[in-house]
């Protein structure tokens, strides 16, 4: 390799988006460990404005003192308008990491493919070569996976995802209750995300479908604050009290073919 190349790839910039897991700071990968402890700077993810990054709490003990860290609010409840604006802002600035040699970090929580803010990055970033046929993943840019929320939940709860011909659909409680439905009735496990105020319609929708006991529910899996229901009849919390009391981070797991002791 000549001079000038070596010296090209040691000040190329790239892009490195790590997930970080579901909360527990010993279930990040060893990849993403030893890229962590080389960056320049990360970008680090908040739902709420002036709040901690859960993400950057998780992987904090792993950074170098060198790298700089930028706190990101990615807004959850405003328009879209206001929302794409704030993706647009945060590409452009990878981009220009990235196009000044550094080593950039971006962290989401669990797997940064599934239900993550970081997709709409990765549309800004790489959609337009994507449209080529010749298009091939980009060398300035890794995508590190992590542990999602849902297998964690399946194995400290010790209910099992999808096992031979059976079918997993992993939906987001946002869908409509239609959706909701036809899922439940279609297939044999279920992962549903993003639970919050839709809890009272799900535990209903479990009831009518006889299926609450294949169902439980575990809020801030692998965290100090773990809770998890194997019964959901006993939570009545109504959509408000949904709102102030349950855990963004709650997630249902059904198995049809898993009955639970209760
Ligand atoms: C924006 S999605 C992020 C999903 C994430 N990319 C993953 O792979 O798990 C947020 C949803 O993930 C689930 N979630 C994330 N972390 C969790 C945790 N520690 N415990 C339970 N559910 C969690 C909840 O359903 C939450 O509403």
């Amino acid at each position: 390799m000549n001079e000038q190349v070596k010296d090209k790839q040691a000040t190329a910039g790239k892009l490195y988006v790590m997930g970080v897991g579901p909360g527990a700071s010993d279930l990040v990968t060893v990849r993403a460990v030893r890229i962590l402890s080389e960056l320049d700077v990360i970008y680090t993810p908040t739902g709420k404005k002036g709040a901690k990054s859960l993400a950057h709490s998780i992987i904090e003990e792993y950074l170098s003192p060198k790298t700089e860290v930028f706190t990101y609010h990615f807004l959850m409840k405003a328009d879209m308008a206001a929302k794409k604006a704030v993706w647009d802002e945060v590409a452009q600035a990878l981009k220009e990491e990235v196009a000044n040699g550094r080593k950039v970090g971006f962290i989401t929580l669990g797997d940064p493919m599934l239900f993550s803010t970081w997709v709409f990055l990765l549309q800004r970033l790489v959609s337009e070569q994507m449209n080529s046929p010749a298009w091939t993943a980009p060398p300035w840019l890794e995508i590190v996976p992590g542990i999602s929320s849902f297998s964690a939940i399946a194995a400290a709860s010790m209910m099992p995802l999808a096992m031979e011909d059976q079918t997993l659909a992993v939906i987001s409680c946002t869908a409509s209750e239609t959706v909701l439905e036809q899922a439940l009735l279609n297939h044999d496990c279920l992962v549903l995300m993003k639970v919050y105020s839709r809890f009272p319609l799900i535990r209903d929708l479990l009831q009518r479908h006889n299926l609450l006991e294949h169902a439980l529910m575990m809020a801030d899996a692998t965290l100090p604050t773990e809770q998890c229901w194997h019964d959901l009849t006993t939570l009545s919390l109504s959509e408000k009290e949904c709102r102030q009391e349950l855990s963004y981070f709650s997630t249902i797991l059904i198995n049809k073919n898993w009955q639970l002791s209760r």
